[in-house]
This record gives C-alpha cells, sequence and structure tokens, in this order.
C-alpha cells in the first residue's frame, strides 16, 4: 500500500519546486563575513507559532540575516507573541523590557514584534513599547525585509494586514529548534469558528487551507532528511479543504493524512489540534488503517456542561461530543485522547463546574490543559456576557480541574505497566545521557536506558515498569 502513492507522482520536493535554503546548512553558525547580520527570535504561545518562526527565518535568511542565539550579538530581535490569554501578554512585556536593557547597549539593533499580538494591538503596541520598532501581523511576514529597510531608516514600520489567501506555501521553513526527528507542518491558516472566549480569529484571521502538493512534498523532503515524526498543524485540521485548481478534485482533511501516511510506514504523522464538531467518522477511519498515524487526539472539550459550550459558541453539546469520544473508542479502541478545558466561563455555575469535572472522568484523558477564563478585548464573550466569576474562585475551580485531571493521568499511565510499545527515539532524556527518550503512538513521553547501537530517529521497543503522571519508565525489549 506505501509503495503505490498516486498523488506522489511527479511532486517536485520543495528543494526543488524553489530555491532550497541553502543559507542554513548549518543555521546556528555565526557568520563573521563582512556586514553579516543576525537575528534573535523567541516564540510564545502554540506551536503554530513555533511554525511561523521558523518560517520567518527562512524570509530572513533569503534577507541575508543569520539566526543566533546570542541576543548579544543580535541586530534584530524578534518575539513571536501571543494573545490567547492576559497572562501571556504579560509574559512578552516583561520579555520587552530585557530587551530595552539590550538596545541600551547596542542601540543600533532593532526590535520587532510578530504574531497575535501584533495583529490585536497594532500601531498602538509603538506608542506603548517605545522601544519597538517593527509591528508585524502573522499574515504580513514576506514583508519584514521591506518592513526592516525602512526601520533601519529610522522609521517605525508597522504591518498587520491579515490575508485570506496567504499560506506560505511555498516558503521552506528553516528547522530553528529542532532535534532532527520531530517536525511540525502547517496545513493551515486562521479560524472560522468564532468561540465566543477566543481571540484567535481576530489576530490569525480566516481559515484558509495550504496546496495539498507543498504540504506532502515537505513531508517527503523532511522524511529524506531524516525526520521520521510530522506533526500536521492547524487551528481546525479537520475543516481542511483544499481544491485542486487543475483537476477540480476537493482533498479533505482525511485524504490529506492518507497521502501523508503514504509517504513511507517509518514516517509518523500527528496532527492538532481536531474540533470535536467537525472530527468525523471518516478521520478515524483512515486514523485506523495505516500503523504510522499516531493513535492520538487533542479533541478540546473546552467545558462538560451544554449550556456553558452554547456561550462558548462551541457549537456542540455534551452529548455530541461524548458521541464522538465513543466512536473513537469504537474505532480505535488504543488511541488516547487529550482536551483543553477552561475553568470559570461566564456565568459558570459550580453544577455546571462539576459536569466539566464529570467528563474528564468519563472521558479518561491522558492529558489536558487547563486554564481559567482570560477575557480577551473584541471577543464576543467580552462583549455579550459579564466575566463575573470571581477570580479566587476561578482559581479553585481550577485547582480542582487539575487534581483530578493529575490522578486520571497517573491512573491513564499506571494501566500501561507490563505493556511493551514502538518508541521513536527523540534523543537523551532531560535527566540523564545514560537514557533514551521518546514517545509511542498515544504520545506518551518513555524514557528508558539506551542500548549500544541504538541512535534517535530509530523505532525500538520499550516494555513498561513504572508509570507517572507525566512519563512512562521502561527497558528496551527485543
Ligand atoms: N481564556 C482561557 N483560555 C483560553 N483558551 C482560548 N481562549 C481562552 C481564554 N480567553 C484556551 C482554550 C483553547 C486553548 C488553546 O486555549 O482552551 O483550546
Ligand atoms: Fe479559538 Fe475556537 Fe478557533 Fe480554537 S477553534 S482557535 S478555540 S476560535
Amino acid at each position: 500500500m506505501y509503495d503505490q502513492n498516486p498523488t506522489l507522482e511527479g511532486i517536485k520536493t520543495i528543494d526543488e519546486a524553489q530555491q532550497g535554503n541553502v543559507l542554513f546548512k548549518d543555521h546556528w553558525k555565526t557568520s563573521h563575513a563582512p556586514g553579516a547580520r543576525h537575528f534573535y527570535i523567541e516564540s510564545y504561545g502554540c506551536q503554530m507559532n513555533f511554525s511561523d518562526s521558523e518560517i520567518v527565518a527562512s524570509i530572513l535568511g533569503e534577507a541575508g540575516f543569520y539566526p543566533t542565539r546570542n541576543i548579544e550579538e543580535s541586530d534584530l530581535i524578534l518575539i513571536n507573541t501571543c494573545s490567547i490569554r492576559e497572562k501571556a501578554e504579560e509574559t512578552v512585556r516583561k520579555r520587552l523590557k530585557v530587551f530595552e536593557l539590550v538596545k541600551k547597549e547596542r542601540p543600533g539593533t532593532m526590535v520587532g514584534v510578530l504574531g497575535c499580538m501584533a495583529e490585536r494591538l497594532k500601531k498602538k503596541f509603538l506608542e506603548e513599547e517605545k522601544l519597538v520598532d517593527i509591528v508585524v501581523g502573522p499574515d504580513a511576514y514576506r514583508d519584514l525585509p521591506n518592513l526592516i529597510g525602512g526601520a533601519e531608516a529610522g522609521d517605525k514600520m508597522v504591518n498587520v494586514l491579515l490575508s485570506r489567501e496567504e499560506t506560505y506555501a511555498d516558503i521552506n521553513p528553516v528547522r530553528l529548534e529542532s532535534n532532527g526527528i520531530t517536525a511540525f507542518i502547517s496545513i493551515m491558516r486562521g479560524c472560522d469558528n468564532m468561540c465566543s472566549f477566543c481571540v484567535v480569529p481576530f489576530t490569525r484571521g480566516r481559515e484558509r487551507s495550504r496546496d495539498t502538493f507543498s504540504i506532502v512534498a515537505e513531508a517527503v523532503q523532511l522524511f529524506e532528511q531524516g525526520y521520521r515524526e510530522v506533526t500536521l498543524l492547524g487551528q481546525n485540521v479537520d475543516s481542511y479543504k483544499w481544491e485542486n485548481p487543475e483537476t477540480g478534485e476537493l482533498v479533505t482533511f482525511a485524504h490529506l493524512l492518507e497521502q501523508v501516511a503514504w509517504i513511507h510506514p517509518d514516517l509518523r504523522v500527528r496532527f492538532s489540534t481536531s474540533h470535536p464538531k467537525d472530527m468525523l467518522d471518516d478521520v478515524l477511519h483512515i486514523m485506523a488503517k495505516y500503523e504510522n498515524i499516531c493513535k492520538y487526539i487533542h479533541l478540546p472539550v473546552q467545558s462538560g456542561n451544554s449550556r456553558v459550550l452554547e456561550l462558548m459558541n462551541r457549537t456542540y453539546d455534551r452529548e455530541w461530543y461524548i458521541g464522538r469520544i465513543e466512536a473513537i473508542r469504537r474505532i480505535m479502541p488504543d488511541c488516547a485522547v487529550s482536551s483543553d478545558i477552561i475553568a470559570g466561563f461566564c456565568t459558570e455555575t459550580e453544577e455546571e463546574h462539576q459536569d466539566t469535572l464529570s467528563m474528564i472522568e468519563w472521558a479518561n484523558y491522558s492529558m489536558s490543559y487547563m486554564f481559567y477564563y482570560s477575557e480577551r478585548p473584541g471577543t464576543l464573550a467580552a462583549r455579550k456576557y459579564p466575566d463575573d466569576i470571581p477570580e479566587d474562585v476561578k482559581k479553585r475551580r481550577l485547582q480542582e480541574i487539575i487534581r483530578l485531571q493529575n490522578a486520571i493521568s497517573l491512573r491513564h499511565n499506571q494501566t500501561e505497566i507490563g505493556k511493551t510499545f514502538k518508541v521513536l527515539i527523540e534523543g537523551d532524556s532531560r535527566k540523564s545521557d545514560q537514557d533514551f527518550c521518546g514517545r509511542n503512538t498515544q504520545n506518551k513521553m518513555v524514557v528508558f536506558p539506551k542500548k549500544a547501537g541504538l541512535k534517535p530517529g530509530e523505532y525500538t521497543h520499550v516494555k513498561i515498569r513504572e508509570a507517572s503522571s507525566a512519563t512512562l519508565l521502561g527497558d528496551i525489549v527485543d
């Protein structure tokens, strides 16, 4: 089944299709060429932001900027920002204070703000933070060389235009913080869902899907470079839809997933994020059909209560969500599911909070990202509903959610003791260079003693002997 992928025929890899990014063969090497300039970039927030920073690095490379990890030697400091919660924005403001000190030492250094916060605050950023020279929204990164030129001439530069078409499909990302084994591929941008709490539709614009061929070509190229896992990224991957302009053929997410799975059985495929209203059985059947599509779905519930879900404009209710989890279990009994949860959304009662707790228990999530509600200016919720749950109540409810999820994650992991998993070795474990770490198909981190001859990028089988709520410990079995 793997050696007859009709869609791969005749596709050029990205390197052939465009100029390959030769500048960055060893992309962290400081260039001492006369006039060489360097940029330093920090990324905050979701994986999409980290992925965007790799696109930015590519655009800057073409403009003659080399990346550096040393802020002191940078001519351009960039911060790719997140607006999802107030706290994320506070973190960025704190970092800007640090950049101010660097700029004092080296007055010529330019500072650019990228991403969601740039898009949300636009020109206001330049008024609020005097050190900022450049403000660029998520759809305007191609304009960076021009904006830098303006900033060098002493102007304050802004481009926050959102686009209905931009997908950066032709840009070959520079894998900045890569382990060489796992990589992210953006398959779409923006979001049309308008969840009432969420600022993303305003900061990242309308949803658009990237050309299927360019996605598959990027995955092929990564595989050829030695990568063994790709994660397809989008705010709502299940609504991926791309029409081939030549044939009129419509490619859905299920089709795309299958095409990437066809590349090679040793290339693992993951994806994130799924929306419960759009995740239908076609995707589940494709997942079940291919061993190399990982058995793990991030399916954010946000709340376990139907009234709150309606206020959140999630467009599904508790029963629908339960139905989706039942479908996953029916089609892939070994599939792990994780979630995002918001505590203390507008008008949420104690009983409704209890519904969230019971959902966590019932869904048996392997893990969750958990937050308390943070009102974001301009969102539907900010305009329509009172942010009326006191902060101490929000925090207490969040603590209850975290405590329950931790207990369930531990229980989930303990049931893995004695089982053997195929693990993709990612590198040394964080705690010891005597141990490797890697993930199993359910996205659980597995740590195990090294064995001679095995190296990162290879698969091995590990039998689990011990479990914490976050990690499985085991030993290689032949
Ligand atoms: N407050 C708290 N959490 C939020 N999220 C999105 N917007 C907010 C907000 N205003 C959470 C959701 C989403 C995740 C990426 O962030 O759970 O799924
Ligand atoms: Fe925000 Fe909802 Fe879109 Fe996710 S699906 S980015 S939570 S609006």
